[in-house]
């Protein structure tokens, strides 16, 4: 389904709002009707990307988005994007951090010239699925201690380092600051191999985002 045709832009900022929800919602799209989170499994539909992402370089085409971007892509569904696309995807928004390094689709992106901006940057703890796996990793915390920082700021140091912008939330102010103190200091190799060594596991599973009738029938559909 294409929404957008050139002389008729008024619904532009709808548009936008819908591509993007609808990169974030994993290449899908519910039925008309469905509710919040509590839809069923058959209200999972499969999503026209290939229209809404001409419609989206149709907006940069008329002035009206500098840049345009997807969100929980991974490799195949980017590769499958690019087929048609004239314009690159700028970014891709994902979960990403010491302990979900997402190092193939980072591998693919920097080839192809896409930048990698990391969700959960410190595994989102607090959220339904967050975990200390960043924040309570001793091998992080054994690097704050030698650096005289925290472990929020070793994380977050470690994706820039990477080449990646991490999107950290805090609602403490002094947090806040602390996270952006992360630029006149750096990891050593030594940190950077250790890392490494974090064990890794994809927090956001998505599993209610599969569903036979929908166009993911397994979590592999889903992530690739
Ligand atoms: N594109 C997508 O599909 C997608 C999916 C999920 C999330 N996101 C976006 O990603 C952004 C951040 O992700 P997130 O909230 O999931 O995870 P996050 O930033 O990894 O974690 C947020 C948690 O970390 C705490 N925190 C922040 N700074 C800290 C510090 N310096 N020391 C200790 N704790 C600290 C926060 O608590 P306090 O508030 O108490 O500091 C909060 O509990 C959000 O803006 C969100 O909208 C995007």
């Amino acid at each position: 389904m294409r929404f957008l045709s050139p002389p008729n832009c008024g619904a532009l900022k709808l548009i936008l709002a819908l591509c993007y929800q609808h990169s974030r919602a994993h290449y899908m799209r519910l039925r008309q009707g469905a509710k919040g989170t509590k839809y069923g499994k058959e209200d999972i539909l499969p999503l026209d990307m290939k229209g809404i992402w001409e419609d989206m370089e149709l907006c940069t085409k008329l002035g009206l988005a500098k840049s345009i971007g997807v969100s929980n892509f991974g490799v195949k569904k980017l590769s499958e994007l690019m087929q048609n696309a004239i314009i690159t995807p700028a970014l891709v928004q994902v979960e990403m951090n010491a302990a979900w390094s997402q190092e193939n689709l980072r591998k693919f992106c920097k080839e192809k010239g896409i930048h990698v901006s990391a969700w959960s940057p410190l595994g989102a703890n607090g959220a339904v699925w967050g975990s200390l796996a960043v924040m309570d990793s001793p091998i992080l915390k054994d690097i704050a201690v030698k650096k005289d920082k925290s472990v929020a700021q070793v994380a977050l140091r470690w994706i820039i380092e990477e080449g990646a912008t991490p999107i950290v939330k805090s609602f403490n102010s002094e947090r806040m600051r602390q996270n952006i103190e992360i630029f006149d200091w750096e990891l050593s190799e030594s940190d950077a191999e250790k890392i490494k060594e974090i064990p890794q596991h994809r927090g956001f599973k998505g599993e209610r985002f599969v569903s036979e009738f929908g166009p993911f029938k397994t979590l592999e559909d889903l992530w690739e």
